[in-house]
């Protein structure tokens, strides 16, 4: 993934993490809610042990919930589909996240065998907020309700 990498999804965008790099001391990455990550965090979860290379995981879209994912150690494919628009990016930097808003479709597979994935998210879990039924997000993500518009008031 390159830094300048334009996202061409809706609800999407690079979040990019402070860094202090030390190496080889190590590199310190910092997200702090409402600075570099653009809400409060209410939840964080990580995916590790991804031993199967082929594992797909995601598969659903968000009603309301906002999150972003990073890709913290190797790398996974992740796959976006705003309803119109797709794309694919290679998620190997752990710096940089990519903004999974409401209604946007993600899949997450090709993880390296060290691929660790870190999420935040806007709040809690709530199986309500799923969409699994691609039909029902393309009909969904299509409706006039789903505008770019009235999208970005909802957020
Ligand atoms: P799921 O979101 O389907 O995983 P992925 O999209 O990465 O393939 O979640 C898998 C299971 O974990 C599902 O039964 C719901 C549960 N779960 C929680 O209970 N809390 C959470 O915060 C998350 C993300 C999942």
């Amino acid at each position: 993934m390159k830094k300048s990498l334009k996202l061409r999804v809706r609800q999407s965008g690079l979040v990019p993490l402070k860094v202090f790099r030390d190496l080889p001391d190590g590199n310190l990455f910092i997200a702090e809610g409402r600075r570099d990550i653009p809400f409060e965090i209410k939840r964080v979860y990580f995916i590790n042990s991804l031993a199967n290379p082929k594992a797909i995981r995601g598969k659903h879209a968000h009603r309301k919930l906002e999150q972003v994912i990073y890709c913290i150690s190797g790398s996974f494919l992740l796959q976006l589909d705003d309803g119109r628009t797709k794309q694919r990016i290679r998620m190997n930097e752990p710096s940089i996240g990519v903004r999974l808003g409401p209604m946007l479709w993600h899949t997450m597979s090709s993880f390296s065998y060290d691929c660790v994935i870190m999420v935040f998210a806007s709040a809690r879990y709530d199986a309500t907020d799923y969409i699994r039924d691609y039909d029902e997000f393309i009909t969904l993500a299509n409706s006039p309700a789903m505008t770019p518009t009235k999208l970005a008031k909802r957020t």
